[in-house]
């Protein structure tokens, strides 16, 4: 992993004293700072290995999460660091904040901490995002964001509720379906997808030739997935360039199952449904 440079570590630092320097609420301008410049790698490089930490670039968060939320949905933000997909989710509705309620679901608790200080209107938990109780003691969501971590599934929690045995991408992309009524929007491994559209050559085939046994029994598990390609190329210059210390090929997808099986929640309130989404409506007039 690339290790932290002189000039990030000044910006960084920064980040720090706007964070810990006070209890002043910090403005736009500070909060999109801090997200931009507080680098795990400053205070824990190993811890940021073990857990797969490379935050999403702000680019790359914002496009992403362009069209979720609204209609007063619940999204949850699962493996959120400090926050960078959450914010992209606020953004989005910045012009109806009302219409959108984020939880964010963050391991470490100095990013959670983090978090906080940051987007206060974020429901913020610690927790682990394999722990089953976690989710029932939750409301029902009705969209997922997700940059989980990428490899190994690191937990101690029995995770034979999620009937799916994979890499981490795909077994919080299990999760997701089984949270959510509407499905995750996700950054994953290319590998970890059907696709191979981010670093095409134009007029290429975006679909991979081949895909990873992994990957065909996630899918094979789930014979009414739907894929959805975000249709953002993530090697461009404007997002490749702002991942730190690891710069993995990703593709940003979403993924909806009507045949998914939710988990049962603790609480009946909890199920309480936000407006149902049409997901597209065309207003079509006669002729
Ligand atoms: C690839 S980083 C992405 C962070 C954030 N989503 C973003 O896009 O900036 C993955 C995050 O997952 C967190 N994480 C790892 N294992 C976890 C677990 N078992 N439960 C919850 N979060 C976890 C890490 O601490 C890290 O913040």
């Amino acid at each position: 992993m690339g290790k932290i440079t002189k000039a990030q570590l000044k910006m960084h630092e920064q980040a720090e004293n706007l964070i810990h320097g006070g209890d002043k609420k910090l403005t736009r301008e500070q909060v999109e700072f801090c997200l931009e410049h507080w680098d795990p790698r400053a205070s824990s490089g190993k811890h940021v290995a073990k857990n797969q930490a490379y935050f999403t670039p702000m680019t790359l968060a914002c496009d992403a999460c362009m069209y979720v939320g609204g209609d007063g949905r619940r999204v949850v933000d699962i493996a959120a660091g400090i926050g960078r997909l959450s914010y992209a989710v606020l953004c989005a509705n910045y012009w109806n904040p009302k219409e959108v309620k984020v939880t964010a679901v963050e391991l470490n608790p100095e990013y959670v901490q983090i978090g906080r200080r940051l987007l206060p209107e974020v429901d913020w938990v610690q927790s682990d995002l394999y722990d089953l109780s976690l989710w029932q003691s939750l409301p029902r969501f009705d969209e997922a964001v997700s940059n989980p971590p990428f490899g190994k599934v690191l937990t101690d929690y029995d995770t034979s509720w999620i009937g799916y045995k994979g890499p981490a991408g795909l077994t919080v992309a299990a999760i997701s379906l089984k949270v959510t009524r509407l499905g995750p929007t996700m950054v994953l491994p290319q590998t970890q997808t059907p696709y191979k559209y981010s670093g095409m050559v134009r007029g290429g085939d975006a679909y991979a030739p081949t895909r990873m046994k992994y990957l065909e029994k996630f899918s094979k598990q789930r014979p009414e997935l739907e894929w959805d390609h975000r249709s953002l190329d993530t090697e461009e210059k404007a997002y490749k360039s702002g991942w730190r210390g690891a710069a993995p090929v990703v593709e940003v997808i979403g993924l909806y199952d009507r045949d998914a099986e939710l988990v049962e929640l603790l609480s009946a309130s909890a199920e309480k449904p936000s407006v149902p989404r049409p997901v597209f409506q065309l207003a079509i007039g006669g002729v």
